[in-house]
């Protein structure tokens, strides 16, 4: 079992030329998240990233830290905190590219809703999330 975050954030990155940015943020992932024994998917939108980050407490924790305090973007918003088998146990970091199509079932995890219409959209979003790691690459 692993403690598994995820959470969605506004990007303040501005595209196409935010690509190299979000190359260099994952570039660095890979090497911390491998050290800290952390697997997870980050997507990036034109307008928002949505992440899963899974592993040990502490070292979840710790990461999600520096995450939070990152200027390239804002309005991080944790949307569901559980215990359970990973979802990407192969992947330090599964990237899934700048899915446009993908944020309209990340902006509403903004608004406040009903606990349940928010755990409703965020197991829908982790769905998507573990579709586009089975996704060859290349
Ligand atoms: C949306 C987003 C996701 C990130 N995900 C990770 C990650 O999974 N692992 C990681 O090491 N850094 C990640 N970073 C970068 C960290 O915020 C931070 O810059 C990096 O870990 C270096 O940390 P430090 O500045 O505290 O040394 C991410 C940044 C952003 C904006």
């Amino acid at each position: 079992m692993a403690y598994s975050l995820l959470y969605v954030s506004k990007t303040l990155l501005e595209f196409p030329a935010g690509a190299a940015e979000v190359a260099k943020i994952i570039e660095g992932s890979l090497i911390r998240n491998a050290s800290l024994g952390i697997t997870g998917a980050l997507m990036s939108t034109s307008n928002h990233f949505a992440q899963v980050l899974e592993g040990g407490r502490a070292a979840v924790e710790e990461l999600m830290a520096s995450i939070n305090r990152d200027p390239r973007h804002m309005k991080v918003k944790i949307i569901r905190v559980t215990e359970e088998k990973r979802r990407f146990p192969d992947w330090a970091l599964a990237y899934s590219g700048t899915a446009g199509l993908v944020d309209r079932h990340i902006a509403p995890l903004f608004s406040s809703l009903p606990v349940g219409d928010t755990a409703h959209l965020a197991l829908r979003l982790l769905a998507i999330m573990e579709e586009f790691a089975r996704l060859p690459s290349g």
